[in-house]
């Protein structure tokens, strides 16, 4: 009997710990979203495989307009590469010492209605979680433009051999961070309408 009340009274004490858990992992992902920033100093170090895909999964967990997910990542982790894809993006700032880029590319024939716009949004969405989740692990992200710029787009899709019909919406640095960036308060009580503009 007494055994059979300590096994009740711990697996009470397990399930109240496992209910407390919501609010934790709600605070865990306010941590991530508010500490995200835009890191361009990395320290130089690679980064893993694992960490690659985790960070593209979560990219590819966006929502997208019906469902279309129209989109395509090329993850790359060659020196080499990334320097001749740095000499075409001169905003890339710490393109040289990044572990990993992660160029997101939009499809828009294969988004809703062939839509362009949809691709890109839908794109856009993929890249914001790529970032998070890079935060997330520990790691630093920045986005460094590619689209709309011809020149820009020209020269990824010339290194990287991705089709004309295909949008590189940007470049996304992966690294680990040096510390030096931090996140920005841009926090703005005025900018919300409530009930009507
Ligand atoms: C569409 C887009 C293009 C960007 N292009 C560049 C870029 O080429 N080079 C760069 O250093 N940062 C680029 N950024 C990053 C922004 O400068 C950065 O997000 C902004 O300054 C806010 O800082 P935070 O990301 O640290 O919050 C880009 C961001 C977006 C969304």
């Amino acid at each position: 009997m007494i055994r059979i009340l300590a096994w009740l009274l711990i697996s009470l004490s397990f399930a109240a710990q496992v209910q407390a858990k919501g609010p934790e992992l709600t605070k865990d992902t306010f941590a991530v979203i508010h500490s995200r920033k835009s890191v361009r100093s990395f320290t130089g170090a690679p980064i893993s495989r694992e960490n690659l895909e985790k960070i593209v999964r979560a990219g590819m967990a966006a929502p997208t307009a019906v469902n279309k997910q129209p989109w395509s990542f090329v993850v790359v982790t060659e020196k080499k590469t990334i320097n001749t894809l740095a000499a075409g993006l001169p905003t890339a700032r710490g393109i040289e010492k990044a572990g990993a880029v992660i160029i997101v590319c939009a499809e828009p024939e294969k988004a809703h209605m062939q839509s362009k716009d949809l691709a890109v949004v839908d794109a856009s969405l993929a890249s914001e979680n790529i970032l998070l989740a890079t935060e997330a692990l520990g790691l630093g992200g920045h986005w460094t433009a590619s689209f709309p710029y011809e020149d820009k787009m020209k020269h990824v899709r010339a290194v990287l051999g991705i089709p004309a019909n295909i949008i590189p919406l940007n470049v996304i640095l992966v690294g680990v961070p040096t510390g030096e960036d931090k996140p920005k308060d841009k926090y703005q009580k005025d900018k919300i309408h409530w009930g009507k503009w």
